[in-house]
This record gives structure tokens, C-alpha cells and sequence, in this order.
């Protein structure tokens, strides 16, 4: 059965095929069969389908890739964000909190509350993301974690390098031995992390943790100067690590570094906003040609959002993307953090990944901050969410 979408003010492809960097093609129309997309063009050129939706001189573009995200967890730091906006300041200790918490819950409870944000996920048009592990700290806690993440996503990361928890304070060696090292085996994840930044890890745990994840066959990816400046970023010459994400802090000769190799570079609006730290310029991330995403770092402590608009957003006004460039990270950006080709874009033959915007351009989801925009969500042809005043 093909489904023609039609009325398309705005068809944004994120497909570098000459339409210019967005691929815009304006007055479109795109048709779906057996979940990919069969055609896609002006309106006037559609061909005859079995039905049809009228997208009513909305907007089109890819669905969102999140390539950061730490959605299995349990409670929240409300209080913790208070005392920030009151004037303290944000530390990776904060993370022990949400353990204790993630300890105390059963599978169906994570499981529960994963799946509420991935509903709020496919709501803001995210049709592909990332989780992380990382709020166990235990072998089972975090395998458990692992198990839960993999129930919704393929892109599944260990993030047993979190922080070290209270019961191997000042015992680097203990945790890598005890939990570390034996939660790696690639059955349950795709990528290891580690968060090397004050107060979590240091370079030198770093290496020793990725060449562990390496002898196992997983893949790598980073956070790293989120907190201070430091010579982590030396790591994407040492190792292939497919995403340093943060950047908060960043030097020029780290950006040299990184422009040297095909590491993305993941900023995280979010993490910013709520931990009212200061943006790093994306500018400077584009002149030294450096790859760029924009991904939600969705988690209970630094960025508790799942809303890519409002990282798009934030990311105009505070970080200085330009708007094409930031739908860009949010897009084709997160696929390349992910290593991923068929995501991202829209293309004939590709999958139906796709997200309807009720404005006439996909500049109001910066320019109208906070105003829900997303009408249907639709993963490989199929809705996954659709705004209830929708047809
Ligand atoms: O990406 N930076 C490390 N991890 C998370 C925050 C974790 C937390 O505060 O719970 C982040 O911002
Ligand atoms: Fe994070």
C-alpha cells in the first residue's frame, strides 16, 4: 500500500544530493510503501497512491538522531536544579544521588520509566537514539540497565564509567576489576563511554577502560570536558572513538586535534542551560572544521529534556549554530556520531523516518521556543506518535 504526502510547503532531506545544504524542495510531496520512502518531488510530479495525507502546508524534515541520552534511571534531582538556580554549582557527584535510586527499583520500574521518555522522545520527533547505562554502578545494576536500554534502542552504551561509586572510593583499580571490565561483553551494548572530567575519571583511567572495551569489540565514544579544560581530547588521536560529546571546554589546538580525525563533536545544549554553565561557540567548532551533533543528553542531573526543538533552539540563540546548521547536527550529525548511514536523511529507497511540523518552515522550531510544533512522528512508515488535534 503507498501513502502519498501530500500539501508539503517545506520537504527538508538533509540529503546532500545538489539541493543546496538542507536538500529544501518546496510545494513537495513524498510517498511511502512497505516503510520506505518510494518517491519524493514536487507536488505537481506526484504519482498516483492508494491513500493519502494531507500535510497541510507543513514542514517535512528527517526524524531527529539523539546520539546522547541516559534514559534508565530512577527518580529525579528537582531539588538539585533548584539549589543550582539558586546559585550552586553543578558537580559530577550529583550522579551518586540518582544510584541510590536506580538501586532501589526493579526492572519494571526502569523499564516503566524509560518508556515514558521514549514516549516523550517520538513526541518531540526523535526517531532514532542513544542510551547510556550508567546509573548502577554495580555488575548486575548495570547489566540490568544495559538489558532495559536494549529493549528500545540498538544503540546501547556502557557507561559503567560514570562516576566510581561510594563502596571503591579511591579504588580506581577495584571498580575496573570487579565491574568495569567484566559488565563489557559486547551481548548487551554497542558502545563504551567513559566520563573523563573532574570528579569522575582521569585520562589515564580512560585509556585503560577503552582498551578493556576494545578487546571486547565494542565501540568507542566520550564525555569529556564538560567540567574543566584538560588534555583529554589527546584520546581521539590514541583511539578511534566515534564522538567526544560536552565540549564544553575546548582549546584550539584541541580542535585541531579533533579536525585531524573523524571524531564528531556532541554539544549539548541542554547541559548548559540547566547546569547555567557557559555555551561553547559552535563557530569556532565549524572554522577548524570539526564535525558537529546536537543531541538532548537527556538524564535526570545535567539536561532533563527530551526535547530537540528546545536543544535547536538554545543552540541558535546560545551557541551560535546557524539555524541550517543546526538542524543539520540534529540530523545527519547524530547519525554521524552514531555511525550510522541510514538515518538522518530522507531519500528514495531510504527508510520513512520522519517527522510533520504544523509551521510553514522548519525555522519556527527555533523561532516559536517552547510551542509544540510536531504533528505525526512516523518510524520506517509507520506513526508513532501524532499530536491528538492532528488528522
Ligand atoms: O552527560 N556528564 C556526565 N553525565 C551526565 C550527567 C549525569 C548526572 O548529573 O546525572 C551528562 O551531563
Ligand atoms: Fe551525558
Amino acid at each position: 500500500m503507498a501513502t502519498l504526502y501530500s500539501n508539503i510547503a517545506s520537504l527538508i532531506t538533509c540529503s546532500d544530493e545538489g539541493l543546496g545544504a538542507l536538500g529544501e524542495i518546496r510545494n513537495a510531496s513524498l510517498v511511502v510503501e512497505n516503510g520506505r520512502i518510494v518517491w519524493l518531488g514536487e507536488q505537481h510530479d506526484s504519482p498516483a497512491c492508494d491513500e493519502m495525507v494531507d500535510c497541510e502546508l507543513g514542514t517535512v524534515i528527517p526524524g531527529f538522531v539523539d546520539s546522547h541520552a541516559h534514559l534508565v534511571f530512577a527518580g529525579n534531582r528537582a531539588a538539585e536544579f533548584e539549589a543550582r538556580m539558586n546559585g550552586d554549582a553543578y558537580a559530577a557527584g550529583g550522579i551518586r544521588t540518582t544510584v541510590n535510586a536506580t538501586r532501589q527499583s526493579s526492572i519494571d520500574d526502569l523499564t516503566r520509566n524509560m518508556k515514558s521518555l521514549v514516549d516523550e522522545m517520538h513526541a518531540a520527533g526523535i526517531t532514532t537514539f542513544e542510551s547510556k547505562s550508567g546509573y548502577g554502578l554495580s555488575l548486575e545494576t548495570e547489566r540490568l540497565s544495559l538489558e532495559v536500554a536494549g529493549q528500545f534502542t540498538d544503540e546501547v552504551t556502557n557507561l559503567a564509567a560514570h562516576v566510581v561509586p561510594p563502596e571503591f572510593k579511591d579504588n580506581f583499580d577495584g571498580y575496573l576489576a570487579e565491574v568495569i571490565a567484566p559488565s563489557l561483553s559486547r551481548d548487551l551494548h554497542r558502545w563504551v563511554d567513559v566520563f573523563c572530567d573532574r570528579g569522575a575519571f582521569t585520562i589515564e583511567q580512560t585509556r585503560q577502560i577503552f582498551t578493556a572495551a576494545l578487546a571486547q569489540g565494542c565501540e568507542l565514544r566520550l564525555h569529556a570536558q564538560q567540567l574543566e579544560h584538560s588534555n583529554s581530547i589527546q584520546l581521539v588521536e590514541e583511539f578511534d572513538i566515534a564522538s567526544v560529546d560536552h565540549c564544553t571546554h575546548m582549546s584550539d589546538h584541541d580542535l585541531e586535534l579533533m579536525a585531524s580525525t573523524s571524531t564528531v563533536a556532541t554539544l549539548l545544549p541542554g547541559a548548559e542551560f540547566s547546569t547555567r554553565a557557559q555555551y561553547p561557540d559552535a563557530r569556532r567548532f565549524v572554522s577548524a572544521g570539526v564535525p558537529l551533533a546536537i543531541a538532548t543528553d537527556c538524564n535526570p542531573g545535567s539536561s532533563f529534556t527530551t526535547s530537540m526543538a528546545f536543544c535547536l533552539a538554545v543552540a541558535v540563540r546560545d551557541m551560535r549554530f546557524t539555524p541550517e546548521q543546526a538542524l543539520l547536527a540534529a540530523t545527519r550529525g547524530g547519525a554521524q556520531a552514531l555511525r550510522r548511514t541510514d538515518v538522518g536523511h530522507l531519500t528514495v529507497g531510504g527508510r520513512a523516518n520522519f517527522v510533520r511540523l504544523s509551521s510553514p518552515s522548519y525555522l519556527h522550531m527555533m523561532y516559536r521556543p517552547g510551542v509544540p510544533l510536531v504533528s505525526e512522528t512516523v518510524i520506517d512508515g509507520h506513526t508513532i506518535y501524532r499530536r491528538n488535534n492532528v488528522a
